[in-house]
């Protein structure tokens, strides 16, 4: 099992993340627990900072709620300076209550609701991405009726395959996301925003897809834009402040994983938009990215109890795990694969094969397919790593399972950013209704 940034086996034999002791963890805030190591957040983002950067044109990185958001989360992402993407209304209702500056919000999503265009104008966030026709005719509404005028850039697709899982693509000719760049009437959609009294038109969002290793993908994806923004400057003298490049950098999650550093990754995408902008004299301003897996995966680890053992007469052999797919969809929905251990038996080899099943009833509740563990028993806390983007944020409920706390961990201490749910937090707004 690969150990990221503060992870270590203390002197005790056990894993120990951000200056703590899990087996203490799980004894203080049971399990599964999602761990966050806020300092391995803390040197990506500055790393990140650090790389993109230009002398030609400004920068500017937001991070992408989706893969991890709570309002301690926001705060930390505001106290280190990043902007935030948002994709929903309850991303933004996150944001505002943590009080995150809301001029450093963007917001996008392929069906945002007349409510929630409405909160965005409202709390007046910096950026909304338009995604499709029918949004520009609602923004216009809304801010006439508020007398506002909103910034908004307008989502693109390159069209541009990325090699990734097919449910987390989201660029190609038949995506339901963004207006395509082969669209014959993008040009009429560009004018008529840039015309709008109550729109102001700063430039082109794309997103191409997630978990991404090979960076010529971006570069690809850039190269479309620019050759774009090219044919606007020429064809319309339209020429654009922003372009977002989205998100998507690819991280290690299991042996074979080899992403090259994000801050290569950063620094080609500068190199290439410089080199781009110098070619076509484009004269934009500020260059985009909204990474979120990249700054929070690694950085947690879930925590879990070994409840049982079970060899099938098939040969396979189960650790079942008081969690699922309850705090983890991943495996079952992508296939996706991780690395465990056992907290306190990291110097263990790790040699037998096992399935790490979880407790929910479903055969597909599974969240190692086939990996290598120390000899498990019960009792056992057994961690799973990079678990910090798309676990939470996706977890859900199902069989009543209730949702485990989240706590950040940095220099010897532990604090709490999500209670562990209780009974009650499941019944909270059932009703018994008259039967
Ligand atoms: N910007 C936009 C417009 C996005 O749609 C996404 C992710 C991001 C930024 C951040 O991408 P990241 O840097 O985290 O790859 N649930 C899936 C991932 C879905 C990603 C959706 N969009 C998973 O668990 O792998």
């Amino acid at each position: 099992m690969k150990l990221f940034g503060t992870s270590k086996i203390n002197e005790n034999g056990n894993l120990s993340i951000g200056g703590v002791d899990t087996v203490e963890l799980a004894k203080e805030f049971k399990t599964p627990l999602y761990v966050m190591d806020q300092e391995l957040i803390e040197t990506t983002i500055d790393k990140m900072k650090e790389a993109f950067k230009s002398s030609r044109f400004g920068t500017q990185i937001a991070y992408a709620g989706k893969a991890f958001l709570t309002t301690g989360m926001a705060k930390l992402v505001e106290k280190k300076g990043l902007e935030l993407d948002v994709v929903s209304g309850g991303e933004l209702y996150t944001a505002y209550k943590a009080g995150f500056p809301m001029n450093r919000v963007h917001m996008h999503g392929n069906n945002k609701t007349y409510e929630e265009l409405e909160m965005a104008v409202d709390y007046g966030i910096k950026e909304i991405v338009i995604d499709n026709e029918d949004e520009i005719e609602k923004i216009e509404k809304i801010c006439k009726e508020k007398g506002k005028k909103q910034a908004v850039l307008i989502r693109i697709d390159p069209g541009i395959e990325a090699h990734t899982h097919s449910y987390i693509k989201t660029s190609g000719l038949t995506s339901k996301f963004g207006i395509s760049l082969f669209q014959a009437n993008l040009f009429d959609i560009v004018k008529r925003i840039n015309n709008s009294q109550y729109l102001d038109f700063r430039g082109f969002h794309t997103h191409i897809g997630s978990q991404i290793f090979q960076s010529v993908f971006f570069i690809f994806a850039l190269e479309e834009i620019f050759k774009y923004l090219d044919k606007l400057k020429k064809e319309l003298g339209i020429v654009v402040h922003t372009v977002n490049m989205g998100g998507g950098f690819g991280v290690y999650y299991k042996e074979g994983d080899d992403p090259k550093p994000i801050e290569e990754v950063l620094k080609e995408i500068i190199t290439y938009t410089e080199a781009m902008e110098i070619k076509y004299q484009i004269g934009f301003s500020e260059l985009n990215i909204e990474p979120g897996r990249s700054i929070v995966g690694n950085a947690g680890t879930t925590l879990y109890t070994v409840g049982g053992i079970k060899e099938t007469v098939g040969g396979k052999k189960y650790v079942f795990v008081d969690g699922g797919m309850s705090d983890n969809i991943r495996t079952a929905l992508y296939q996706a694969e991780y690395e465990a251990g056992i907290v306190n038996k990291l110097e263990e080899k790790a040699e037998d094969e096992v399935t790490v099943a979880g407790k929910l009833c479903e055969s597909g509740d599974i969240l190692i397919q086939k990996g290598k563990l120390q000899k498990a028993e019960v009792g056992d806390i057994l961690a799973i790593t990079t678990t910090g983007a798309y676990c939470y944020t996706m977890s859900s409920n199902y069989n009543r399972m209730i949702k485990p706390a989240v706590v950040f961990v940095k220099d010897g201490k532990a604090k709490v950013a999500v209670k562990r749910e209780t009974g009650d937090d499941l019944i909270r707004n059932d009703e018994i209704f008259e039967l």
